[in-house]
């Protein structure tokens, strides 16, 4: 029973009806066959496949599957634990594949009563539908999400495009929402084994507009790569694979073992 989506056409509730979610006024969205729903109009789409590609996708699962970044799931475990309670509604805003979504499944199991995820990409919502049957996975874009109005309890972002007023209509009154960037050294040694010149992330203010800093994480340390596959899957995961020239992708090619500084800021808010 999934009491957080509305229908993206009219805005009314959606009733889950086992193999598709249908309206009051009878719009039907059929779930896919590993269990997705697409709630993403076409007049919404400005490209024909929006999100993260294939490649992107796959590329991302492989890296995140062999537990490069555990110790990120792992805080991020620990914080929507500590802000969940009995029925509480989760929602991961750009859920990717599923990984961070599945983590805090397994974190709030038998505490949460719906976990919902969103994401813009049809292949990403695929494979996170196959990876868990924890959450329920709606391809929509966060700008216009089909998620009722102060429905939700917790809302999680990471790496993912954030959408202000819209994470703000969702969330009810002094909940949580969490939210991890990377931080100025994300990747450093990654990006020096591609770029003459590499530069350090931009990391803006953290100040919100309607919601309040109540804490800080940073999460930082060291990965040891040691095979050129995750090399290529970690780089094709980052926004850099499509703006780094085919000259410098070839440095990689060459790297069979790579160390390189990882560093994540988690940030939780309160809705004011
Ligand atoms: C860097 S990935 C992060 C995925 C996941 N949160 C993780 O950390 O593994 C960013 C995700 O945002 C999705 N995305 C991009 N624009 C979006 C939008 N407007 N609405 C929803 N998702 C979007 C992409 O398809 C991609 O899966
Ligand atoms: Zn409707």
């Amino acid at each position: 029973m999934f009491i957080m989506l509305r229908c993206p056409k009219c805005g009314e509730k959606l009733t889950d009806e086992g193999r598709s979610f249908i309206c009051p006024n009878h719009h039907c969205y059929d779930k896919a066959k590993s269990g997705y729903v697409n709630l993403l109009l076409s007049n919404q789409m400005k490209t024909k496949l929006p999100g993260d590609n294939k490649l992107m996708v796959q590329a991302r699962k492989s890296f995140l599957d062999k537990g490069y970044y555990e110790i990120l799931a792992k805080t991020l475990q620990n914080s929507v634990k500590e802000h969940a309670f009995a029925g509480c509604k989760i929602l991961d805003a750009g859920c990717g594949e599923g990984y961070y979504t599945e983590k805090i499944g397994e974190a709030v199991s038998g505490i949460a009563s719906e976990i919902v995820g969103i994401d813009i990409s049809k292949c990403a919502a695929e494979y996170a539908a196959r990876r868990t049957k924890s959450a329920l996975f709606a391809v929509a874009s966060v700008f216009r999400l089909p998620i009722e109005t102060e429905s939700c309890d917790i809302l999680t972002t990471l790496f993912a495009p954030y959408c202000g007023e819209e994470f703000q209509r969702v969330l009810k009154r002094e909940v949580t929402m969490i939210m991890v960037i990377p931080s100025e050294r994300h990747l450093w040694q990654l990006k020096c084994a591609v770029y003459d010149e590499p530069y350090q992330n931009d990391v803006k203010s953290f100040d919100l507009s309607g919601f309040e800093l109540i804490k800080r994480d940073t999460i930082c340390g060291n990965i040891d790569i040691s095979c050129n596959e995750d090399i290529i899957s970690l780089f094709s995961m980052t926004p850099y694979f499509y703006k780094t020239s085919e000259e410098n992708q070839q440095r990689l090619v060459k790297i069979e073992s790579l160390t390189t500084e990882i560093g994540f800021e988690m940030l939780t808010y309160k809705k004011l």
